[in-house]
């Protein structure tokens, strides 16, 4: 968070800031499960971006941790090959491997072959690491989390000791559920100080997210705006036009409401609603989310809507529906969409709804922030053509675009008065040069450094299960589930939920 900060602020004079962090400590980064998708397509691409930035130390290496009988050469190999698809830039532009930083990172790769359940792969795992500090990334299925971590603390390979640092990151699903979420909280918390677990939100390495406290904080003139007297409402939106993919296996007993709300959409919705942390430091901010997540009023039924997608089309290729993609059970009553009416029971936002939706198969991909301000008085335009105040929005885009816009009117040029809504767009991309990411590159390097300000504390996870906790409970029953079809805005019933109150969402697709 250091750096959000820094940047944020050296842009008031508009010279383009040079952030220079310093380089992360030496140690080992073990991979658990580290022969599968996520470390080819994510973490290897952003230790390569945190090598070519010069942020990793001399001393550092990379062990992974597999049951699959590869050898070192083979994953350097198959590292190799996944770099050069997914080391992205921010544009568009091509981004070219450095092959000296690659040879000195990969020829930092070693493995060790093993069952996470047995003692002797950390066995193997205690003579490598010997004394040095250590990052334990468990990317792996949810129901080693426990196993892992009840292992390493009986291997001894938890304990911190001096200056030497032992620490673990957390991949989500955290839990399925708020009892099992705070039940495995309790078992890591056996063997581990809370100081030592990093829970992952990959949305908090997302650029804009982060950039929301910075806009908010930094700048004077919207916090006094910021509050019940002047916003009507907000929309959270995060769509994709993605299916269920491969993942059927996962997804049937997931659903949208476990794998997006109470991590990725309730950390958009703490960082646009929290109150100003006293400070930058990881538990002053965590502190204010969690806040705002427990004042969250209890969510009615008929405050939510489940939806799942029909048969359609994206981008004009027709596409299947849930049901119909393989692995589905074609009876299934799985969500791939959820919209919630959430009001948050405080000074600052009682009385302002917030409105968020996810879901697959929808009409773009687009996930943003739309603050909607009260209208201005009508009055002064009664006699005039003016029949209607153009409403005055600001949205942050999180993805697929990054940036700010706010939506106002202004006259149209001409002997009458006539308004027109106009749009005024500040684009991350065309401002910022920054280098290649993945988007992961924060969060790890933010764990090297012991900076904890973008990782989910106990509480904070326990906070986002406790708001989806009652649509869990209703979920069991087979009725109350909207079709949508694929490439759509989403189920009528979701439209009807902000009609109800005289409001409409804005569009998804273009
Ligand atoms: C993951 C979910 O956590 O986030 C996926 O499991 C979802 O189902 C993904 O597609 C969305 O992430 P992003 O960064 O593409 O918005």
């Amino acid at each position: 968070m250091e750096s959000i900060v820094a940047s944020a602020s050296s842009q008031i004079d508009d010279t383009r800031h040079e952030n220079v962090p310093r380089r992360g400590p030496p140690g080992v980064f073990v991979i658990f499960g580290g022969g599968g998708d996520l470390t080819h397509r994510l973490l290897v691409p952003a230790l390569y971006n945190l090598a070519s930035a010069g942020l990793l130390d001399r001393h550092f290496s990379i062990i992974v941790v597999d049951r699959a009988d590869v050898s070192a050469a083979d994953l350097r190999q198959s590292f190799h090959k996944s770099l050069e698809n997914f080391v992205t830039s921010r544009g568009t532009e091509a981004v070219s491997l450095h092959d000296d930083v690659w040879t000195r990172l990969s020829s930092s790769i070693d493995c060790v072959r093993g069952s996470f359940e047995e003692a002797a792969t950390y066995d193997t795992l205690a003579g490598k690491i010997g004394s040095q500090n250590c990052i334990f990334y468990l990317a792996v299925a949810a129901r080693f989390f426990g196993t892992i971590v009840d292992q390493l603390g009986v291997s001894g390979l938890a304990k911190e000791s001096g200056k030497v640092f032992r620490r673990v990151i957390i991949e989500k699903p955290f839990g399925s559920d708020l009892a099992s979420a705070i039940a495995l909280n309790e078992r890591l918390l056996r063997t581990l100080d809370e100081s030592q677990i990093y829970r992952i939100d990959h949305y908090l390495g997302k650029e804009t997210v982060q950039n929301i406290l910075a806009l908010r904080f930094s700048n004077g003139f919207f916090e006094p705006l910021w509050n019940r007297d002047n916003i009507d409402h907000v929309q959270i939106t995060a769509a994709e036009t993605v299916g269920v993919e491969q993942r059927a296996r996962f997804y049937e007993s997931t659903g949208a409401v476990r794998d997006m709300v109470p991590n990725h959409v309730m950390q958009l919705l703490a960082m646009t609603a929290m109150e100003a942390p006293i400070s930058f430091d990881a538990d002053a901010v965590r502190d204010e989310k969690t806040k705002v997540l427990k004042a969250i009023h209890t969510v009615q039924h008929h405050d939510v809507v489940r939806g799942q997608y029909a048969a359609g089309s994206i981008k004009e290729q027709p596409v299947v529906g849930y049901r119909d993609e393989p692995g589905v059970d074609p009876h299934s009553h799985t969500e791939t969409y959820v919209a919630m009416k959430l009001m948050i029971d405080n000074w600052r936002w009682a009385g302002v709804p917030f409105y968020v939706r996810t879901g697959k198969r929808l009409a773009a991909r687009k996930t943003e922030i739309a603050v909607h301000f009260k209208s201005a008085p009508y009055a002064l335009f009664r006699d005039t053509p003016v029949d209607r105040l153009t409403p005055n929005i600001m949205l942050l885009h999180i993805q697929p675009t990054e940036g700010v816009t706010l939506q106002f009117s202004a006259k149209i040029p001409g002997p009458t008065v006539h308004l027109g809504g106009v749009r005024m767009k500040f684009d991350y991309s065309e401002w910022f040069h920054e280098g290649p990411s993945t988007g992961y590159e924060t969060l790890l390097y933010d764990c090297m450094i012991g900076d904890a300000t973008l990782f989910q504390r106990a509480d904070n996870i326990e906070a986002g299960w406790r708001v989806v906790q009652p649509v869990l409970e209703w979920m069991h029953a087979p009725a109350g589930l909207d079709f949508y079809a694929a490439g759509s805005e989403g189920p009528k019933a979701a439209d009807d939920l902000l009609a109800r109150d005289h409001r409409h969402w804005l569009k998804i697709g273009s």
